[in-house]
C-alpha cells in the first residue's frame, strides 16, 4: 500500500491489512519485496534494537533516525511512525513539531496511543494533514500505569472505554487504529461497528488486519515469545547456527574458499 486511501479500500472490500513493524532499511527493503500492506516503525525500536526495558524510552530523534532508514530502504511504501512517549501530552504545538519531524523523516502517518486527554491534538494533526492512526487497548507507553503489559477490556467498563475510544477516534478523523491485547468478542464487535480499520495485535482474528514486529514473526528473541506472535520461522536457532558454522569454518580453515580469495 502507498496512502491511506488503501487503507479505507481494504476494510470496504474486506481484505485484511497486513501491517509489519521494522526499523531498518535491509527489513524494510524486505517487507516491501513481501505480500504485506504497511510497515510501523513502532516504538517497540527502543526495545526490540536499542535494548530498552519499555517503549517509554523511544525518543523523537531515535525515532526520525528510523523512519528515514525505513524509508530508503523502502521509497514508496505505507511507512507509519510512533509519536513517542508523552509527545502528544505537551500540546497542540510540541505534537505538530514532533509530528512534522516524522514526516518529513519519511513516514506517511503517525500512530498515536489513547485519545482522552489529547482528542485536540489527534483533531489538529488530521486537520494540518498529517494522517493519524490510533492505539487502543494495552497501550505500551503507559505499561507503568497499566501495573505492566497486562490484557485490556476484560471488565465491562474498560471494554466500553476501549469502544467509546474508537468511535471517538474515528470522529477525529483517524484513518485506522492498532487494537492491542483485547478480548477477540470485543475486538470484532467494535471492527463491526467502525468505518475505519482496527489492526489488531494480541486482539484475535475480528480485526480487520493484524501486525505483528518482524523480530517475533521470524523467531529472533529467544527470550520473548508472546503467545499472539506466531513464529514462521524459527529465527533464533537458524542464525545462531548460521554463525557458529562460520566461526568452525573459521577455525577448520574451511573458509575462505579458493572462491572467496579476491585475486
Ligand atoms: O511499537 C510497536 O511495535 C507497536 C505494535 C506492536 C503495534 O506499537
Amino acid at each position: 500500500m502507498k496512502s491511506i486511501l488503501e487503507f479505507s479500500r481494504a476494510k470496504r472490500e474486506q481484505h485484511p491489512i497486513v501491517m509489519i513493524a521494522a526499523y531498518d532499511a535491509l527489513m524494510a527493503r524486505l517487507v516491501a519485496e513481501s505480500e504485506a500492506d504497511a510497515i510501523l516503525v513502532g516504538d517497540s525500536v527502543a526495545m526490540v534494537v536499542h535494548g530498552h526495558p519499555s517503549t517509554v524510552h523511544a525518543t523523537l530523534d531515535m525515532m526520525c533516525t528510523h523512519v528515514a532508514a525505513v524509508r530508503r530502504g523502502a521509497p514508496d511504501f505505507m511507512v507509519v511512525a510512533d509519536l513517542p512517549f508523552l509527545t502528544a501530552r505537551r500540546g497542540r504545538l510540541a505534537a505538530t513539531e514532533a509530528a512534522g519531524a516524522l514526516m518529513q523523516a519519511g513516514a506517511t502517518a503517525v500512530k498515536i496511543e489513547g485519545v482522552a486527554g489529547h482528542e485536540d491534538v489527534i483533531a489538529h494533526l488530521v486537520e494540518s494533514g498529517i494522517p493519524v492512526m490510533g492505539h487502543l487497548g494495552l497501550t505500551p507507553q503507559s505499561v507503568h500505569q497499566l501495573g505492566g503489559y497486562r490484557f485490556q477490556g476484560r471488565e465491562p467498563a474498560e471494554a466500553e472505554r476501549v469502544r467509546a475510544e474508537s468511535r471517538r477516534l474515528q470522529e477525529l478523523g483517524a484513518f485506522a487504529f492498532v487494537l492491542e491485547c483485547v478480548p477477540s468478542a470485543l475486538a470484532a464487535s467494535i471492527s463491526a461497528e467502525r468505518a475505519i480499520p482496527s489492526i489488531g495485535i494480541g486482539a484475535g482474528g475480528g480485526t480487520d488486519g493484524q501486525v505483528l514486529v518482524l523480530s517475533d514473526l521470524l523467531g529472533l528473541d529467544a527470550r520473548f515469545q508472546p503467545r499472539f506472535a506466531r513464529r514462521y520461522t524459527e529465527g533464533h536457532a537458524v542464525v545462531l547456527e548460521a554463525i557458529n558454522h562460520f566461526a568452525r569454518d573459521v577455525r577448520t580453515a574451511t573458509f575462505p574458499a579458493q572462491a572467496e580469495v579476491l585475486a
